[in-house]
């Protein structure tokens, strides 16, 4: 609010009760004059959001998001719109409630929670709430981009976990420093961590003890985790989504939980958010929440700066940022801020990289 503010905006903060709002109701609250949107990633932003933003005199919109699935960006860039998101401040926060996930659905953390909360202790024994242990594993990551290596790195360093990655690209920084952290453990006498890229999903499923998705949400990870590659996987397997529910066909997830009673989940997003396909919640073997991978102070701070720099930019016209350090717009004082949109997705399509 304060940088929109010093960038010489009037600022209209939306206070519906409505968590999720409704295209309807933001074209009206878009109205006759409006330079600019900071929109949330439960709104649809398609051509008819954009067209009342074009003709309110809309000069940007940025998503108080890192992923823009929710966003038609040719939509924007066919009016003109620069579309603005928020990396770089997610990243670690967002890893670790995957890695919280992974041990809370191991260890069985929550059904040992309820069963506690519940009066049923009657005290100590072998069989109970027996799970599985991490250490020296093999961890798999589907997207092998800034939070999958970042998840990647906690379970390797903390657990001495082997690692699978698919991801369509190569991501050779990331295979450099697994080298070199295996050299670290043979130095200390330890046995080193072994990795490889698998070509394809169905390579790394069945080699892996717990699967973690971190790939965007588009047409080619719509239900990547679909009946036939949930039959691939180990049936003492975690799988873990903190990435978006329809990466998962969470019908298809829930029948094989029930059939796979060892198998585990840890979800924090959900294929018709807010809801859950019926029968999930009854599920022990999965560990749900309400879509909070980035929910630190930190992050949801940075996530703030960032939109509303996005946005207070591109009204004043200034030029984009677009580089993979953001921090000089954070904890700075305003005045020290740069003078430039942090991130644009489109900037390349618009002509103003
Ligand atoms: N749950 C949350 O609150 C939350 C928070 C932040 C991000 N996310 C989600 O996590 C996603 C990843 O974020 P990021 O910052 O790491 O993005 P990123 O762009 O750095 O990484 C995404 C990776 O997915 C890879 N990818 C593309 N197509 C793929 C495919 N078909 N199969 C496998 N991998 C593929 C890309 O090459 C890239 O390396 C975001 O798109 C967002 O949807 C969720």
């Amino acid at each position: 609010m304060q940088l929109l503010v010093a960038a010489d905006c009037r600022v209209e903060v939306c206070t519906s009760p409505d968590v999720i709002l409704s295209n309807e109701q933001i074209v009206s609250l878009i109205g006759h004059k409006c330079d600019g949107v900071l929109g949330q990633l439960t709104e649809n932003w398609n051509h008819e959001l954009f067209e009342a933003l074009k003709q309110a005199g809309g000069k940007g919109m940025s998503n108080y998001a890192v992923g823009y699935n929710n966003v038609h960006v040719p939509s924007a860039t066919e009016r003109g719109i620069p579309v603005g998101n928020t990396p770089g401040v997610l990243t670690e926060t967002t890893a670790e409630l995957a890695a919280a996930l992974t041990l809370a659905a191991a260890r069985r953390v929550v059904e040992a929670d309820v069963f506690m909360r519940a009066g049923k202790y009657e005290g100590w024994l072998p069989t109970l709430f027996v799970g599985h242990l991490l250490q020296r594993k093999t961890v798999g990551i589907v997207g092998a981009g800034r939070i999958g290596q970042a998840y990647a790195k906690m379970l390797v360093e903390g657990h001495k976990m082997d690692l699978v990655y698919y991801d369509p690209f190569p991501q050779p920084a990331f295979e450099k420093y697994l080298d070199g952290y295996g050299k670290f453990l043979e130095s200390q006498g330890d046995e080193p961590i072994k990795w490889r890229r698998a070509e394809s999903v169905e390579e790394l499923l069945p080699q892996c003890d717990v699967v973690s998705l971190h790939c965007l949400l588009d047409d080619n990870t719509r239900h990547l985790m679909n009946e036939a590659r949930l039959n691939m996987m180990k049936d003492t397997a975690v799988l873990v989504n903190a990435a978006r529910g329809p990466v998962i066909d969470e019908v298809a997830l829930v029948k094989h939980l029930k059939d796979n009673p060892t198998f585990m989940c840890g979800l924090d997003v959900f294929e018709d958010e807010p809801l859950m396909k019926p029968g999930l919640a009854d599920c022990p073997n999965a560990v749900i929440v309400p879509h909070i991978a980035s929910a630190s102070l930190y992050t949801r701070g940075g996530m703030a700066t960032l939109a509303a720099q996005n946005v207070a930019a591109l009204v004043n016209g200034y030029p984009v940022w677009n580089k993979q350090d953001i921090t000089p717009f954070l904890d700075m004082p305003i005045a020290e801020v740069p003078k430039a949109a942090p991130s644009i997705v489109n900037a390349k399509e618009l002509g103003i990289e």
